[in-house]
């Protein structure tokens, strides 16, 4: 079973750690120690992350199962204006995938999103990525691929996926 609360400034760093560590697992195959290294930089560093939290609008929720922190989400409601609502971020520690989590907060950001009169969910995915496929199982369909220019010569290869809530 797992509890959800939404995450405090000063809690970031909770989250940080768990990007050091879960970061690895998902990406070590796909992305080189470089660009992997480089984009927890820019996604995870505390600056980032504050500013993700007061400036742009996202919302962190920490995940523990039996009082440990294993993952977190964030997610962000009428995303460029629209009634969209934006999961960033949905990671779970190793130890505690295919437990049926994901399904949970994929429910949860449903909910939220629903309640918030929003028409769809959507998010980005590493095409390489197997969590493609578990969003596919969920009822996301790709909308488009996109190759997103992070810097440093580095891109981002990306599916856009979409959920519709109505
Ligand atoms: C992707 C992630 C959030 C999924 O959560 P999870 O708890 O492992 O998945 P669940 O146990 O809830 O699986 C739900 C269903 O999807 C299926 N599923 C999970 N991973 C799958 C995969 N790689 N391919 C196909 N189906 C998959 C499960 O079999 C399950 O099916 P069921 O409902 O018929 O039993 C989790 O594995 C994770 O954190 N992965 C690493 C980080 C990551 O890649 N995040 C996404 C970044 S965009």
């Amino acid at each position: 079973m797992i509890s959800l609360r939404k995450a405090t400034i000063k809690e970031l760093p909770i989250i940080q750690s768990l990007a050091k560590e879960i970061w690895p697992a998902t990406f070590g195959q796909i992305l080189s120690k470089t660009q992997l290294e480089y984009m927890l930089d820019m996604m995870y560093s505390l600056a980032s992350l504050k500013k993700q939290l007061s400036e742009l609008n996202h919302v962190f929720i920490i995940v523990s199962e039996a009082g440990k922190d294993i993952g977190y989400l964030s997610y962000e409601l009428n995303v460029k204006n629209e009634s969209i609502t934006k999961i960033h971020k949905i990671y779970l520690h190793p130890s505690t995938q295919g437990k049926g989590y994901g399904k949970e907060l994929i429910a949860y950001a449903k909910k939220i999103a629903i309640e918030n009169k929003q028409r769809a969910l959507t998010l980005n995915v590493n095409k390489y990525n197997k969590a493609y496929n578990f969003y596919l199982k969920q009822g996301f369909v790709l909308v488009k691929n996109e190759d997103i220019d992070i810097g440093q010569g580095f891109l981002m290869e990306d599916a856009v996926l979409s959920l519709s809530l109505a």
